[in-house]
């Protein structure tokens, strides 16, 4: 049975999918528009500027993202099998995640970016960002690989997080 759009949920930290590297794609079949279709809706249902295949549970490397998800004339990128190729300056900015309930925090990145990879019909897409786009590109991509905003933390930062989040699970 095909995963349908109800069906599908965002998994939350700590569920192992979010520390597991997701595989590349190596068919681009029906199969994977339909996991495309259904990160995109999921993504504005959020609404989230970006979401990685992890995040459903599905350990592929595909990414969805789109700067004004609230927005009407939605415009949504999918980059299948993102590398990148290039980084360069540094930003600090204040960070959150559709999979990190109730925590925000600032993290270092990158200012600028050129990643590499597939669009949904296999074609090659190479997009060169900067700043907001930028670390949305490089925080989608981290979650292919495992890596979360909270892996780029202070280990205290991440220590209080845990101990509020083990607290707010227990009241609920
Ligand atoms: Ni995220």
């Amino acid at each position: 049975m095909k995963p349908g759009i109800k069906e599908m949920k965002i998994y939350t930290y700590p569920d192992p999918v979010l520390k597991t590297q997701a595989g590349p794609v190596k068919v681009i079949d029906e199969e994977l528009q339909d996991l495309i279709d259904d990160m995109i809706h999921v993504m504005y249902s959020a609404p989230g500027v970006g979401l990685a295949a992890n995040q459903v549970g599905v350990l592929k490397r595909v990414i969805v993202f789109d700067r004004h998800p609230r927005e009407k004339g939605r415009d949504p990128t999918v980059l299948i099998n993102p590398e990148i190729v290039l980084g360069e300056d540094e930003i600090k900015s204040e960070e959150a995640c559709l999979s990190v309930i109730d925590f925000s925090a600032e993290v270092v990145r990158s200012s600028r970016v050129k990643v590499q990879g597939l669009d949904r019909h296999g074609n090659s897409l190479d997009i060169e960002a900067e700043d907001l786009l930028a670390i949305c590109l490089q925080h989608e991509i981290d979650h292919l690989d495992g890596t979360l905003f909270i892996d780029h933390i202070s280990s205290l930062k991440r220590a209080l997080y845990k101990k509020k989040l083990r607290k707010m699970l227990k009241e609920t």
